[in-house]
Formats: structure tokens, sequence, C-alpha cells
């Protein structure tokens, strides 16, 4: 018999310090952050900001101080390591500035589509030379013309890209998507009194400060409710027990995976329902629970897209079968996570399949055993450690390391549920 327990506290959220860093670098005065994620990913969106002028302490999650200033000219390429969310969002910023800048990353950020950003900055006036669709490029940014815009992809990413591109140029955006993606880019501006609204169902920026009246910002970060996933799932797959999770961002378009764990037959509680800077967020009572298979829809993806890999797990030791419809996004995510949740699931002796782009999983009960391939993908590494908690499993992955981009004590963290 497993039996879950105790109290745990997920990391910051990786989204909103990302982008509450990078606010506040632009902002004049000094801002104070509590509760930042400390993973590689957020260091180097900190690194990109130091090399262009941000003065930032050491990135810690008891506090982060930041005195913001105009950016410079960068003396040499801006490295953004294995995250998406710093080169893109540092594109949009970048727009605005009447200097000459080079990004680069590693292999698999380098792999990433960049033009789905370059594409809507190039329209408001930024010079971007690229050779391929990706990383590395160089972007000139300067003066800037609105933009109106309606993105082919639900990515928060390209949204805020824009948003950013708008606040720095100065310039009026406005932007629909597909379906609703992450929306903390337009609460932080609203947290901040930036003129951000929604008309019609499109996000509409209307610069009311400029650049230089930038405000600092105290905030404290929310947990991430994707690294709260992994807890839940483990939670859910125990025989008996309870496990409080503490503060965790519900941001309803951060929580697809709550609802559909619900539709799943796992009924995660949300107590102590509060405030965070404009988020809302809770601590989640999670008890085990017997699933059944479902059909996650198209336009519940944006709400889960990085919940996939571990939803996939849980679907696989789920009654019947399990469908993620138009999830041809994880192609390109920080590993072709479509194609190594099936290829991983089968390895370890369970049913899954990408069809197109869709991914089919059939769930059942014997016990899993073999060699997991991460591809140094920090959500793959976690998804599949879940699935090695189950009593009678055998799971080797190739590598432990990578879950420190976004989760740097998650092995810790999932013994101590066990304890
Ligand atoms: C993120 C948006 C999502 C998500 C990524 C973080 C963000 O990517 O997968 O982990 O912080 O905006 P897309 O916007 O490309 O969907």
């Amino acid at each position: 018999m497993r039996r879950v327990g105790g109290v745990v506290r997920p990391p910051g959220d990786k989204s909103i310090s990302h982008r509450v860093l990078m606010l506040a670098a632009l902002a004049r005065g000094t801002s104070e952050l509590a509760g930042l994620l400390t993973g590689a990913d957020v260091k180097s969106s900190a690194r990109v900001l130091r090399q262009l002028g941000a003065d930032i302490s050491r990135i810690q999650e008891s506090g982060v101080r930041i005195s913001g200033s105009r950016f410079q000219t960068p003396d040499s390429r801006l490295n953004c390591g294995n995250s998406g969310t710093t080169a893109r969002l540092m594109l949009g910023i970048l727009a605005g500035q009447k200097f000459a800048a080079t990004l680069t990353g590693d292999a698999s950020l380098r792999r990433r589509p960049m033009r789905r950003v370059t594409e809507p900055l190039r329209q408001m006036g930024a010079t971007i030379k690229e050779s391929g669709d990706g990383l590395p490029l160089t972007i000139r940014g300067g003066k800037l013309r609105g933009l109106t815009y309606s993105s082919p992809v639900a990515s928060a990413q390209v949204k805020s890209a824009i948003l950013f591109a708008g606040l720095t140029g100065n310039v009026p955006v406005t932007i629909r998507e597909p379906y609703r993606s992450r929306d903390h880019t337009e609460r932080l501006f609203a947290h901040m009194g930036l003129g951000i609204h929604e008309r019609g169902g499109a996000i509409v920026f209307e610069p009311t400060v400029g650049p230089s009246g930038l405000p600092a910002v105290n905030l404290s970060v929310p947990g991430d409710p994707s690294s709260a996933a992994f807890l839940v799932a483990a939670a859910i797959l125990a025989d008996q027990g309870e496990l409080l999770i503490e503060n965790v961002g519900v941001n309803p378009t951060r929580t697809g995976f709550l609802v559909v764990l619900e539709r799943m037959g796992a009924h995660v509680e949300r107590v102590n329902l509060r405030d965070e800077g404009g988020e809302p967020v809770a601590d989640l009572l999670v008890r085990p629970a017997g699933l059944t298979g479902t059909e996650v829809t198209a336009a519940e993806i944006p709400t889960l897209v990085d919940e996939v890999p571990v939803l996939a797990v849980l679907a696989s030791r789920a009654r019947g079968a399990t469908v993620f419809r138009e999830v041809g996004e994880l192609r390109v995510k920080e590993s072709n996570r479509l194609e190594l949740v099936a290829a991983n699931l089968r390895a370890v002796g369970a049913r899954a399949e990408a069809r197109g782009n869709d991914l089919h999983i059939e769930g059942g009960d014997a016990p899993l055993q073999g060699r997991v391939e991460t591809a140094s993908d920090h959500r793959l590494a976690m998804a599949f450690a879940v699935l090695g908690t189950l009593p009678r499993a055998d799971i080797r992955l190739s590598e432990r390391k990578s879950v420190a981009i976004s989760y740097p004590n998650f092995f810790r963290d999932l013994k101590q549920c066990f304890a």
C-alpha cells in the first residue's frame, strides 16, 4: 500500500517569474520580488537582463532586488539557454530598443520556431536578421508602429512579445488568438496600472505611462501549477493518504489539468483561496483516486499545454481510452513531446500513439518497466518519475538533472510526499 502524506510547496511560477523580472528590469526605481523560481530558465532571463544593464541581485526564493535602467547595447550575444520564454519575450522587449542584439540558446532552443514572434515584430517595424526559423538571430529595434494582429497559434509567448513591444515602443497593440492562452502578462500590466483591457474578445494595450515611466513593482510570485501538477499526479496514483500542496497559482488559464482530472474522477480541493498580486492562489488538497479515460478538446489544450506529459502518464493508468486533440504544438516544446510521450509510454509497456496531431492513450494496470529517454526535457523527466512511484514499476530515466530548469528540488519533494 502506497501512502501519500504531508505538506509540500512547489517552486515559484516560471511564467510569472520571467515576466515580472523583465518588467522590473525595465522599470525606474528598485523592485523587490519574493518567491521567484530559482530554476535555470529564470536565471537565463536574469543573465540576459543583466547584460542589457539591469542590476539584479542573486536569484533566490527569499527575495530578489532589481534596479531597472535604460537598456544598453550588450557587448556579447544574449544566451537564452533552454528558455523559449526568455527568447520570445526578450525579442518583444528588444523590438522597442534602438540598438542591435543577437540572441542564441542551447541546442534544444535553437531548434524551436521564432518566426511566430519575429513576423509580428517585423510588422511593427523591428529589423530582424535570421537565417532560418530560429535562433541565432539579430534584432535591431527602434521606432515602432502600432499593430492589430490575429495570431495563428494560441501562444502566450507570442501574445506577450507583442505586448512587450507595445510597451517598450510606446505604441498601441491589439491581439486576437484562436483560444485564450495564459494571461499573466495582462494581469501584471493591470497590476502595474499599464493600459490593458479586453475589447470584443481581443487583448488591447494602449500606452499610458510611456516606457520611461514604468513603476517599480513589489510582488510575491505564487507557486507554479505546472510544477504542482506532478505532485498532484503522484498523490492521485497512491493508494491512501492525503497531500496538501501549498501556495499554488490557480489562474483559470492554467488549471485545465484540474478540470480534466475532475472529469477523469479525481477531485482536487482548493482551500484558502486568496489573491497575490492580481493572481488567484490556493492550497490544493489531493487524495488518491481511480481514473477513467476522457477526451481533452483542442480548446482545453492552452490551459494545460505543459501538463500533457503528466496527464498522459495518468491516462495510461486509467480505465479506458484518453485522447488529446490537436496537440501538434507539443512537437516544438523543449523536445518533441508528442512523439516522446507516446514512444516512452510504449517503452515502459503502456499503449500510446500519436496519430496526426492527436495523442491516443489506452489505459491499463500491467506493471510498467523500461528505460525512458527524456531528451533532457524537464517535464518528461518529472512525468515519468511520477509513473515510477507506482508499486512494481521499474522506470529508468536517461537523466534527471533537467528538472533544474523548472523545479530544482523536484526529487526531494516527490520523495517527501511518500516519507
Ligand atoms: C509559456 C507559454 C507556453 C508554455 C511555456 C511557457 C509562457 O508556451 O508552454 O512553458 O510563459 O508564456 P507557448 O506560448 O509557446 O504555448
